[in-house]
C-alpha cells in the first residue's frame, strides 16, 4: 500500500505570549521562533518519522524551498511538490504559558491546487494505497471523488473545522481522525460519545478516531469501541500533537496493526511532541517512542 498525503505546507510563526492577544490590545511577546509547518507537512513528517513510506503532494511558493528540502531530508518523497507562483502558506500561532495556542492562517500556495494537478498526481497511485487529507488547502472535496473512483483508501483529518467540511462526501472516507472541536462542528454534540454516535449512525461504515487531548481519546473500528489513554507529560506547546497522532496512527494502520496498537503508539508520540516547541520540529522518532 502506498501512502500519499495531499496537504498543506506552511511557515510557522510562533509567538510566546503571556495570554491570547485580546482586542485592542497590544502585547509584546516572551519569544518568537519561525517553524516549518502546516498539517500536511507535519503529517508527512510523523508518517516518516514512524517509519512509514510516505509521498507528499501539495504547493510552496518560492519562499518555502526550506521546507520542501527539509521534508526530503526527513525521507518524504516530494516529487509532487509544485513551486506556486503564490506566496508559501503561513500560519501566525500563539502558545501560551500551559502549552495551548491559537492560530490565525493564511492559505497562500495551500489555496492554489487544480483539477489537472491532482489527477496528475493521483495517476501515479492505485487502488488500495491510502490517501491522506487534512482540511488546509482548497479541493478537498473533488480530491474524495477522484480517490474514491479510483478504488484508494481515503483518511481524512478535518482540521481546521470550517464550513468547508459540509462539501465533503465523508461516506466515502475509511478513516475519519478528528479531535473535540472538529466533533462538534460536524455533529453539532459536545460530549465525546454523543459525537461519535452521531458520526457513525450518519456513515455507519466509517472508522473514527476522536483524540482528547491528555484525555487520550476513542476509537470505533470494525465493529469495536474502545478507549485510549494518554501518557501524563508536562506540555509546553501542544501545536502539531494532532498531526503526530495521526501520522503514527495510520503508519501503524499501513503496517497491518490493530487499531488499539496504532492508537496506543500514536498517543505515545503526541505526548512526547507537546514536551518540546513547534510543530514538526517536536515530532519524535519511532526509536524515542519505544522506549
Ligand atoms: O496542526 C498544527 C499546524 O496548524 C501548524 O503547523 C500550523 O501551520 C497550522 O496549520
Amino acid at each position: 500500500m502506498k501512502i500519499l498525503n495531499f496537504g498543506s505546507i506552511n511557515i510557522d510563526k510562533v509567538y510566546q505570549v503571556d495570554h491570547f492577544v485580546m482586542p485592542g490590545e497590544t502585547q509584546s511577546c516572551q519569544g518568537f521562533q519561525v517553524f516549518p509547518g502546516g498539517k500536511g507537512l507535519n503529517q508527512s513528517i510523523a508518517l516518516a518519522r514512524a517509519g512509514a513510506k510516505v509521498w507528499h503532494a501539495g504547493k510552496a511558493g518560492r519562499d518555502g524551498d526550506w521546507l520542501v528540502r527539509l521534508m526530503k531530508e526527513a525521507g518524504v518523497d516530494t516529487r509532487f511538490v509544485a513551486v506556486s507562483e503564490q506566496e508559501t502558506g503561513s500560519a501566525v500561532i500563539q502558545v501560551d504559558p500551559s502549552g495551548q495556542n491559537g492560530i490565525l492562517l493564511h492559505d497562500g500556495a495551500n489555496g492554489t491546487m487544480e483539477e489537472a494537478f491532482i489527477h496528475e498526481v493521483l495517476a501515479f497511485f492505485d487502488k488500495g494505497d491510502l490517501l491522506l487529507l487534512q482540511n488546509e488547502i482548497n479541493k478537498v472535496p473533488e480530491m474524495i471523488e477522484a480517490a474514491w473512483e479510483k478504488g484508494m483508501t481515503i483518511a481524512f483529518n478535518p482540521s481546521p473545522a470550517n464550513e468547508g467540511i459540509g462539501k465533503c462526501d465523508l461516506s466515502k472516507v475509511t478513516w475519519l481522525l478528528l479531535n473535540e472541536t472538529e466533533g462538534e462542528q460536524l455533529t453539532g454534540e459536545k460530549e465525546p460519545e454523543e459525537i461519535l454516535s452521531q458520526l457513525l449512525f450518519q456513515y455507519p461504515r466509517m472508522n473514527v478516531v476522536l483524540t482528547l487531548g491528555e484525555k487520550g481519546g476513542i476509537c470505533y473500528s470494525e465493529g469495536r469501541k474502545f478507549s485510549f489513554s494518554a501518557p501524563k507529560v508536562k506540555a509546553i506547546d501542544t501545536t502539531g500533537a494532532g498531526d503526530t497522532f495521526t501520522g503514527y496512527f495510520l503508519k501503524g494502520i499501513a503496517m497491518g496493526e490493530t487499531a488499539q496498537a496504532a492508537a496506543a503508539t500514536a498517543a505515545k508520540a503526541a505526548a512526547i511532541a507537546v514536551t518540546r516547541e513547534g510543530a514538526s520540529v517536536s515530532i519524535p522518532f519511532y526509536s524515542e517512542v519505544q522506549v
